[in-house]
């Protein structure tokens, strides 16, 4: 077999086999595929797609490129929970020890954020201490004894997809529907979850700009999940506007606290409850949606959600003192007020800029070497639909550097649009994919 073939079928947009596919993902993994071969390759796949079949075919080789973890010495269902990136998305947070607090066992590996989307990891080591460097042994020991354990992307899962993402990313060649699904499934089917409940984000600040797409996604990734045997649910939300009013890690964490003291936002709140109703239902806790949804309110009602949140951010060596107290978590010198131009409503608030505005305060990296901000970022004061009067807080900017406040202003002013009148409404939830 020569990889020159691969290329050339893949050009003419037929359809390569198991054979091919492994051939492909097994050379690039050990170093025996060039990166230009498989760059054409990719490029090749991104314009002329692969079918379901090519899919999880890619799905299965990548899973196979390295380790599994073996996670049936934990009690119960093991549900995990995967977003597919988004500005403010601090949902892991405050989903995953809610779900916890309930008896379903979470054992998750997350990632941290690039470019402009954030990631799970970075905004939990706002609390001083917390680490995701657990043996294997103390992931199953914490999931097994409180019910919740998250790890890093540990060295050997999914080797081929570590690769393949990272000559993607500066190919052109992420936004590709075969390519997203087969990297984030195989990283799933790897790291051993017997339930898997994908938030498939849709909008200018995701992967997927339309429904039609995003639906698509979702049901490639429940088809691929369902072929291996894991129950997987896909829940299309909303991604045109960011999540909550935070963005930026100390923030962010804040809001998720909040949310588990009864003061989330609304669309965090919502968010949370649908894709921990599924977690629940798949962990055969609830029987239902509703039940589930119910079961989740009560333990932010009786603050069980929270109490499950300090046990899993002390058990991962972080303070957990800081829930109590959240002033103690790092803060910004400035905090600087954005105001309206104008009147109207807002109609649009851009979440890839605002994902951008706050990389660039130093809440997220360019480059996988950058060292990030903890305490900066951005708190809207105003959400899409919201009427406002020339002057009123739109946003404001937490900034450790006085000569990037004034651009921070000005992006913000031009990516928070104001009109007459609101042309349509986004739902948060579009639909479920199961
Ligand atoms: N997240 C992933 O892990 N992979 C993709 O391709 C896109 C988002």
């Amino acid at each position: 077999m020569r990889m020159y073939d691969i290329i050339l079928k893949k050009r003419k947009g037929l359809e390569l086999s198991k054979e091919e596919i492994e051939f492909f993902v097994n050379g690039f993994t050990k170093g025996e595929v060039p990166d230009y071969q498989a760059s054409a390759l990719l490029m090749a796949i991104f314009f002329n797609k692969m079918n379901k079949r090519e899919t999880a075919d890619l799905t299965m080789a990548m899973v196979n490129s390295g380790d599994k973890i073996d996670l049936s010495s934990i009690n119960g269902v093991k549900v995990d929970k995967h977003s597919t990136g988004g500005v403010g998305d601090k949902t892991s947070i405050c989903l995953t020890p809610l779900v916890a607090s309930l008896g379903v066992p979470v054992a998750k590996m997350s990632g941290r954020g690039l470019g402009h989307t954030g990631g799970t990891i970075d905004k939990l080591e706002a609390f001083n201490g917390f680490s995701v460097e657990l043996s294997e042994e103390t992931f199953i020991n914490n999931s097994n004894t409180i019910g919740i354990a998250l790890t890093g992307q540990t060295g050997n899962i999914a080797p081929a997809d570590k690769k393949i993402y990272a000559l993607r990313d500066v190919t052109a060649t992420v936004d590709n529907m075969s390519l997203i699904a087969s990297s984030i499934m195989s990283k799933k089917i790897a790291s051993g979850a017997d339930a898997i409940v994908l938030d498939v984000k849709v909008g200018d600040g995701a992967f997927m700009k339309t429904p039609e797409d995003a639906k698509a996604l979702a049901r490639e990734m429940v088809d691929i999940g369902s072929s291996v045997g894991r129950k997987t649910i896909g829940v299309i939300s909303d991604m045109d506007q960011p999540l909550g009013y935070a963005i930026g890690n100390s923030l962010e964490v804040k809001e998720a606290i909040e949310l588990l003291k009864g003061n989330g936002p609304k669309d965090l709140l919502e968010l949370t409850l649908t894709l921990g109703s599924y977690m629940l239902v798949c962990g055969k806790t609830a029987r239902n949606f509703e039940e589930g949804k119910a079961l989740l309110l009560k333990n932010i009602n009786n603050g069980k959600g929270l109490e499950k949140l300090k046990e899993f951010v002390k058990a991962q060596g972080g303070d957990a003192s800081l829930i109590d107290d959240t002033d103690k978590f790092p803060k910004a010198k400035y905090v600087v007020e954005v105001k309206a131009a104008q009147s109207g409503v807002i109609s649009k608030i851009n979440a890839e800029a605002f994902g951008l505005i706050a990389m660039e305060l130093g809440a997220g990296r360019e480059t996988k070497e950058s060292i990030i901000d903890l305490s900066v970022g951005i708190v809207l004061n105003k959400k899409r639909g919201e009427v406002v009067k020339e002057g009123d807080i739109l946003a404001y900017i937490h900034s450790n550097d006085e000569s990037n406040i004034e651009k921070a202003k000005n992006d913000i002013i031009k990516n928070m649009i104001i009109s007459n009148s609101l042309d349509k409404e986004i739902p948060l939830i579009y639909d479920i994919v199961e």
